[in-house]
């Protein structure tokens, strides 16, 4: 077998407190009733004002660690997957290395909106898969709430805050089968955030809040989720019935269950967390995958999909035979 990226421990972490339906519609018209219905959300997690993507990076990354059984100072590679970065830099991955006390190893962040957490898998795997690392450590932290304009019933419904992680590690039995990563830049108009600082002159007056015109975005994504499943399958030459989960970003129920009718899974084949934790972006997938492994149903040997959606348009899959 040729040498593959095994993962040898998941983690994350949650803010402590929940944010209800019932909570916002006091802040805005609307009700627990449409939010579920239409999203299939009723809580989310708020981080507190002293929490950030590194604090609560950190917290996940030391769960993996020790799932994973190794030292921390034994990582070659640190990614980050993040849209609210602590500090413009350095990178949150940076942070988050001094933070874990490792001394020599190479970090970053990328940024790929909610697909970020597979397009950081994605090129962890191409790290250990040619040999230029052997342990790498992927997070997808994600602050929302604070990009999140709580006046806009469009939005604020479907995010919230936390953090995934996953630790990789070269292995020739088994692991990641095969990735696939796209981007179209064609859709900025649809799903951005401004930065107000860095503004041009013509951009200088938007807020830096999440700005998305949501049933465009909700078609693009259902139709381009169903061709990542055809692409991912054909790649491995495998069938739909031969996957056992679908960890799925974790936008919207319909979305989700709109790839699962096309993988002809059902809902309990799904690992779903989005009721209770709403879109972390780029940590769901992470989130989602964490706590499908730790409750045992996700079990050695099973072929799991991962996918994701998100701006940019930003959007791939993992095939991994965990
Ligand atoms: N409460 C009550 N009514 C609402 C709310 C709300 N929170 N939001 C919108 N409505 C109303 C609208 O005003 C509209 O009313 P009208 O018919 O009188 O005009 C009606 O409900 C339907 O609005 P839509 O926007 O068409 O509602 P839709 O069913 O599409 O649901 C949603 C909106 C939940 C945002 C959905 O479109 C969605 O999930 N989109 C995809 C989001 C996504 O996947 N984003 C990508 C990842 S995010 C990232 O990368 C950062």
């Amino acid at each position: 077998m040729k040498r593959c990226s095994k993962i040898i421990g998941t983690g994350g972490y949650l803010p402590e407190t929940v944010r209800t339906n019932d909570d916002i519609s006091k802040l805005v018209d609307t009700n627990d009733e449409w939010i579920f219905e239409r999203t299939g959300i009723k809580t989310r997690r708020i981080a507190g004002p002293n929490e950030s993507a590194a604090s609560m990076s950190e917290i996940a990354a030391r769960q993996a660690i020790k799932a994973a059984g190794i030292e921390a100072g034994e990582i070659d590679l640190i990614i980050v997957a993040t849209g609210t970065p602590d500090r413009v830099y350095p990178s949150t991955a940076c942070m988050l290395q001094h933070r874990l006390e490792i001394q020599n190893c190479v970090s970053f962040d990328i940024q790929a909106a909610c697909s970020g957490s597979i397009f950081a898998l994605s090129i962890a795997d191409q790290y250990i898969k040619s040999g230029a690392a052997d342990k790498v450590l992927v997070v997808g932290a994600e602050l929302c709430s604070r990009l999140v304009d709580w006046t806009d019933r469009g939005t604020c419904i479907l995010f919230g805050d936390g953090a995934g992680a996953v630790l990789l590690d070269s292995s020739d039995e088994f692991g990641i089968l095969s990735t696939h990563i796209h981007s179209d830049g064609a859709f900025e108009d649809l799903l951005y955030c401004p930065n107000p600082q860095v503004a041009t002159e013509e951009n200088k007056a938007e807020k830096g809040f999440i700005t998305m015109k949501g049933n465009e975005v909700f078609k693009v994504a259902v139709n381009t989720l169903g061709r990542i499943v055809d692409e991912t399958l054909s790649a491995n030459s495998l069938e739909k019935s031969d996957i056992d989960w679908l960890v799925p970003h974790q936008a919207n129920t319909r979305i989700i269950a709109a790839t699962a009718r096309k993988l002809k899974m059902s809902m309990d084949q799904v690992i779903l967390t989005l009721e209770n934790q709403g879109n972390t972006s780029s940590a769901s997938v992470l989130l989602a995958l964490n706590e499908g492994v730790r409750d045992g149903r996700i079990e050695r040997g099973q072929l799991i999909l991962l996918e994701a959606f998100g701006a940019g348009f930003t959007w791939g899959s993992a095939l991994i035979k965990y």
